[in-house]
Parts: C-alpha cells; structure tokens; sequence
C-alpha cells in the first residue's frame, strides 16, 4: 500500500502543479464591461455572471461605485477608467488626482476590498478624430496620479496603463510598424513612464473594423482559420489581421526602443447586430478562433511563444445607448445580450465550459407593444421617428437580425422598444391609439422584440434602505435615551 502511496502523492503534485501552470494561462481572458444600457442589468447580477463564466479579469470604463461596490470580494482582477474628460482636471492639478484615487481607488481596496489592478488614463485619448485634443494632458496625469497613489501606498498594487487605439501606429507590412509622426515624441515619454512603473502597453485591435470599413479587405484574413490571402513580410508570413496588427505595434514599439515591453489587449471583438458582417456566426467564429489563438501560446512571428499578457473581449454586454456614428453595429458588441443571455456559444477557455447565462434577471411581464394591426398607419413616420430616437431599434438597419419583418413589423418593433424602455407605462403604448399591448411574443425567427428588466436592486433602493436603517438606529437611539 505504502508504494502505492507515493505515486499517487506525486501524481496529485504534478496534477495540482500542471493544473496551476493551465490556471495561469488561463487567466489571460477578460472582459470589457461597458454601461451605456438602455435597460440595465443590476451590479450584482453581471458581477454573478462573471463568476458563473469564471471570468477574472474585467475593465470598466469608468469607477462608478455601484459596480465597484459589488466586485467588493470577488477578487477578480478590475481595470477600472478615467473618462478623457476627467484628464484635463487631473493633468493640472494634484488635489483632483488625490481625490479621484482617494475617492474612486482607496476607498475600494484593503481586505475584502476590490483588487483593483489597473486605472486606466483615458480610453483612446490619441484617437485620430479627436485631432489631439487630449494628447497634452496625458503626461502630465500620469505623473499627478502616480503620486497620488504612491501617497496612499498604492503605487506597487495598481498600475497606471493608457489604453490606444490601433490607430496610433501604422504601416503596410508588420516589420515597418511606427506610431504616428505627430506622437512619436508623445508615445516615448508615456512608454517609458510605462516600463520604469512595470505596466504594460495597453491597445484595441478591431478586425472586423478593418473589414467593415475596406471593401477590399480580404475576409478570411480577419478570422482564425487559415487565408488565401496570407501576408508575406521578409521571410514572416501573415495568417490573420490580429497577428498583423500585433506584430506592427511591436515594430513601433522596438523603433523607439521598447521591443520587450509587455502588451495587453484592451478591447477586442466582433459584434452581432446592425451590419452585414456583424453576425453570430461570424462573432462566435472570430471571438472561438482568438481564444484558442491566445491560449495556443504561439504568439507572433516578432514575439513567438509570447501571447499578449491579458486581452479584454469587447464586450461582455450589448449596451443599447451607444452613440451609433461609427455605425449601428455599435450597441450590438456583448457576448451576452444586454439581459445576460449568452447570444452564440463560447468556450472562453476559463474551465467553466460553454457561456452561462444570467441568473435571476429581474424581467417586466411578459406583454409587448405591437401596432394595431385593425388601424390605418399612413400617419405613423413621426411617431416611428420619436420612439427610436430615444429607444434602441438598429436591428431594423440592413444587415440587422429585423431588417426583414416588413413596414409593419417595422413599426411595431419601434413601438415596442419604446414601450419597454418606458418601463411598460401604459400610456408610452398609445401612439394616437395606433399602439396595443399584446400578451404574445412577436419575435420573428432572429428578430427578438425584447421584454425590458427592472433595476429594482439598483443602488437608488440600497440607499433608501439605508436611509430607513438610519432614521430607525435614530429612533431607537433617542428612545434608549429616554429610557
Ligand atoms: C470618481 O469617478 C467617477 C466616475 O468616473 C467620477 O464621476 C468622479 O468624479 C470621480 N471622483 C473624483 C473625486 O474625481
Ligand atoms: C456573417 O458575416 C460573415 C463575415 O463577414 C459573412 O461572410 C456572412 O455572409 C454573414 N452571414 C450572414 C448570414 O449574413
Ligand atoms: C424598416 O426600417 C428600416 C430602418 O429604418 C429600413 O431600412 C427598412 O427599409 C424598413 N423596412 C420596410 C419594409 O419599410
């Protein structure tokens, strides 16, 4: 018995040894969580979600306290965001970057706190369109937050990282990659900021935009699955776009010096809804082809055996208050629908299987608004035009999952996406009595007329019930005096 023992001792070391090595590995796959919903899903139920999927890694993009306040524990790893608004403020001044790490940092961490690993500077600021108008605060922020948080002892724990946009490097060919000449000078000074602080490079890298803007874009080459149109740089050979596009930021960042510094992906997806090749085929065939590209660990040719340390997929869910200028695939990025459900199936290669949807969504009844089919709607187009300025209705655009459901469908689509984000008033139904509410679901085939939730646990009550407890504890308070 005793030989046996031994063996078995040793073979549960290697497993549990050879088990942590996958957990690491592992451990590279995060999620983006955005909050520009229309119907949004209460803190606690999509922090549940990210255990249930054993996601441990998430980037927010802002610090909104009630996100915070339900990470609080969980110990999965945040990145939480300073909106390119806020850098003006921080970049002049030492009081606000104490106050901001104080406020939305400090306040979080310790025991059974947020483990929160990253803050990041702005989101994009050197994006092209917004012709420069950050890129002088970017410096001076770091420099003011970094002492504020070397003041509160933090400097070791979080690290400052500024997320770029792929569009702040470029060339034809991988090798040739260097940033743009207007932020050469910018991009020296914050990559090497960032490597005497140990932080990594932070950048979106975004195929399908890519795709969607090019017509001539070879299709394939934006997925994982082999190309006919492979790209030949000097003896390395492209297979797909993400590698491409890698591989160049490692050029530019070699050409000023820092060809070792680590990369994290910040964002990187495909949406489902709102344009021809924003589809569920095509995102679960690009989101399952670079999750088992990065967990392959065979990197690139500039940095093979070297994957990007952590990548963030863009996004965990829908949120249909996008602004839509870039276009209506915009509001359609989750991998879950704005509700929790998972839209295709996904390994993310987290041990936990296939995605797993939402628990205990608080949802409205079941009753949707839909137009009186008995009435004439000639007089309709305003009412149309109202409903989804305000509510979401892209899927009706061409390549959208309702662009089929005729002028009527059309109509009721928008009637009932309004409706919903009324909260199912009765009233926001009427429509000069062109509206009905009707108990049966009028989806059709992908086209999904959805049910709103409630934000019954959202932080409005947490705090009225705060409120009860304190004027209660004031009660008894007086009371026991007056005893
Ligand atoms: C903390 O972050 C939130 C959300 O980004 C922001 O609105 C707030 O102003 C921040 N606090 C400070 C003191 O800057
Ligand atoms: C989905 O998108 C892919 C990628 O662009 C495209 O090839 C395919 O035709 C689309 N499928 C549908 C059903 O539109
Ligand atoms: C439905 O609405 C969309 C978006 O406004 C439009 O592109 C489409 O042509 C409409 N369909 C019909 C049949 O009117």
């Amino acid at each position: 018995m005793a030989e046996t023992h031994l063996p078995s001792t040793t073979l549960l070391c290697i497993f549990v040894l050879f088990g942590s090595a996958l957990v690491v590995v592992e451990s590279a796959i995060g999620v983006n969580w955005g909050t520009v919903s229309l119907h949004k899903l209460s803190p606690s139920t999509v922090v549940d979600l990210l255990r249930e999927n054993n996601i441990k890694k998430v980037k927010l993009f802002d610090a909104d306290p009630g996100a915070l306040r339900a990470l609080m524990g969980s110990g999965i790893e945040v990145m939480v965001g300073i909106p390119n608004e806020l850098l003006a403020v921080l970049s002049t001044s030492t009081t606000a970057s104490d106050l901001w790490v104080g406020q939305n940092v400090s306040r979080f961490m310790g025991k059974a706190g947020v483990n929160i690993k990253y803050i990041a500077v702005g989101n994009e600021p050197f994006l092209t369109t917004y012709s420069g108008q950050f890129q002088s605060y970017i410096i001076p922020a770091l420099m003011n937050l970094q002492q504020s948080l070397a003041r509160g002892n933090l400097e070791g724990t979080v690290k400052l990282v500024v997320p770029c946009n792929a569009d702040a490097y470029e060339s034809s060919l991988p090798s040739q990659g260097a940033f743009r000449p207007e932020l050469t000078q910018i991009m020296t000074q914050l990559v090497s900021f960032l490597n005497s602080n140990d932080s990594p490079f932070v950048v979106n890298i975004y195929p399908f935009l890519s795709l969607y803007g090019n017509t001539d874009f070879p299709q394939d080459y934006a997925f994982f699955e082999g190309t006919n149109h492979p790209v030949a740089d000097g003896t390395n050979v492209y297979y797909n776009a993400f590698d491409g596009n890698f591989d160049t930021l490692v050029a530019a960042l070699s050409k000023i010096g820092y060809g070792q510094m680590p990369i994290v992906i910040g964002e990187v997806g495909w949406p489902t809804d709102g344009a021809i090749s924003a589809n569920l085929t095509a995102a679960k065939a690009f989101n399952q082809g670079l999750i088992y590209h990065i967990l392959s660990n065979k990197g690139t040719p500039l940095r093979p055996a070297v994957p990007p340390m952590d990548i963030y997929l863009f996004s965990l869910l829908d949120e249909g208050a996008k602004n839509v200028l870039p276009g209506t695939f915009e509001r359609h990025w989750g991998i879950f629908s704005f509700d929790g459900q998972a839209k295709y199936q996904l390994k993310l290669g987290l041990g936990g299987g296939l995605l797993k949807n939402a628990k205990d969504v608080q949802y409205l009844p079941s009753r949707w608004c839909v137009a009186d089919p008995s009435r004439d709607l000639s007089g309709v187009a305003n009412h149309f035009r109202l409903a989804c300025s305000v509510a979401d209705c892209t899927t009706l655009n061409y390549g959208g999952s309702c662009n089929e459901i005729g002028a009527k469908g059309n109509i009721s689509y928008a009637f009932n996406s309004y409706y919903q984000l009324q909260k199912q008033n009765s009233q926001s139904c009427d429509f000069d009595g062109l509206g009905m509410v009707t108990f049966l679901d009028p989806s059709v085939g992908d086209c999904r007329f959805l049910v709103g939730v409630t934000d019954s646990n959202s932080p409005g009550f947490g705090l009225y019930c705060r409120w009860v407890i304190v004027w209660l504890m004031i009660y008894w308070g007086v009371w026991i005096l007056v005893m």
